[in-house]
């Protein structure tokens, strides 16, 4: 099916339908009518290794890939071998087209105190949306319990990825509905590792100099860009949701 085909209509009466379906039902959908012009996007966080687990378990071949800033944790990367290893999946490593020095020696040093945002879009928006323009699908983890920002997040979304080009894609959230605690009961049942900054107060993780530990009762986002009026990278925002 051509994303310009896409009917808000019926994205917003499919997303509706969503609300009560299975993880596992939401994936074999995108599956059957998209195969591997749906992909997983995944910072490592529990849900989106709910969704990468649930996909491998349920046979769903989507690839799967990851915003690697150069400026991730030690452990991120770790865990990103990890579960290739554990689901036998090479995930691609989208990289912006500046290394931190290049983009230190052309903007400045430490770019992210000054102008986050700036940095944002050059090492997570753009080289997202490169990957999104090959795509018709793309899988998050995104959880509306996460921040007030994302308390409307709806399971399948048209998402205007690239406002110049006027280029939209399918977004599905098929988290969106899930909890904290359900996220973290998946993943110990099924026994999956995860980032050992979590259980060291680290709620969100992102990017190093961009996160820090925060207190059981903030909100799970409250650790990122602390200092700065930002709660969002932009992947999720900046482009704009348009329906
Ligand atoms: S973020 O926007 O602040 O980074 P968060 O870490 O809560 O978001 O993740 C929400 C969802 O955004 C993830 O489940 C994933 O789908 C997508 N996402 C966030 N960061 C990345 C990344 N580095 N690479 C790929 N996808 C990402
Ligand atoms: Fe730059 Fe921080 Fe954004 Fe990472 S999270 S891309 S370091 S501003």
């Amino acid at each position: 099916m051509s994303l310009q085909k896409f009917d808000p209509e019926e994205i917003r009466r499919k997303s509706a339908e969503f609300e009560a379906a299975t993880l596992e039902e939401i994936l074999r959908w995108a599956w059957e009518t998209h195969g591997t012009r749906a992909a997983i996007g995944t910072s490592f966080q529990g849900a989106g290794l709910v969704v990468m687990h649930t996909a491998s378990k349920a046979g769903l071949g989507f690839p799967a890939f990851t915003l690697d800033t150069g400026l991730l944790f030690p452990e991120t990367l770790e865990l990103k071998a990890t579960i290739e290893k554990l689901l036998g999946l090479t995930i691609e490593s989208l990289k912006p087209d500046q290394s931190v020095d290049e983009q230190a020696a052309e903007h400045g040093p430490e770019l992210w105190k000054r102008k986050p945002d700036l940095c944002c879009t050059l090492r997570k928006v753009l080289p997202l949306q490169k990957r999104l323009g090959g795509l018709d699908v793309w899988i998050t983890g995104l959880r509306r319990q996460q921040s007030e920002g994302r308390e409307r997040t709806q399971i399948a979304e048209l998402y205007h990825f690239d406002v110049l080009r006027d280029r939209c894609i399918l977004k599905l959230n098929p988290m969106a509905n899930w909890s904290r605690d359900q996220v973290q009961d998946y993943l110990r049942e099924h026994n999956i590792p995860t980032n050992p900054l979590a259980s060291r107060g680290y709620r969100s993780i992102g990017c190093v100099p961009c996160t820090r530990a925060v207190g059981e009762g903030d909100d799970e986002r409250a650790g990122r860009w602390t200092g700065f009026d930002k709660g969002e990278c932009g992947i999720h925002t900046f482009l704009g949701a348009s329906i």
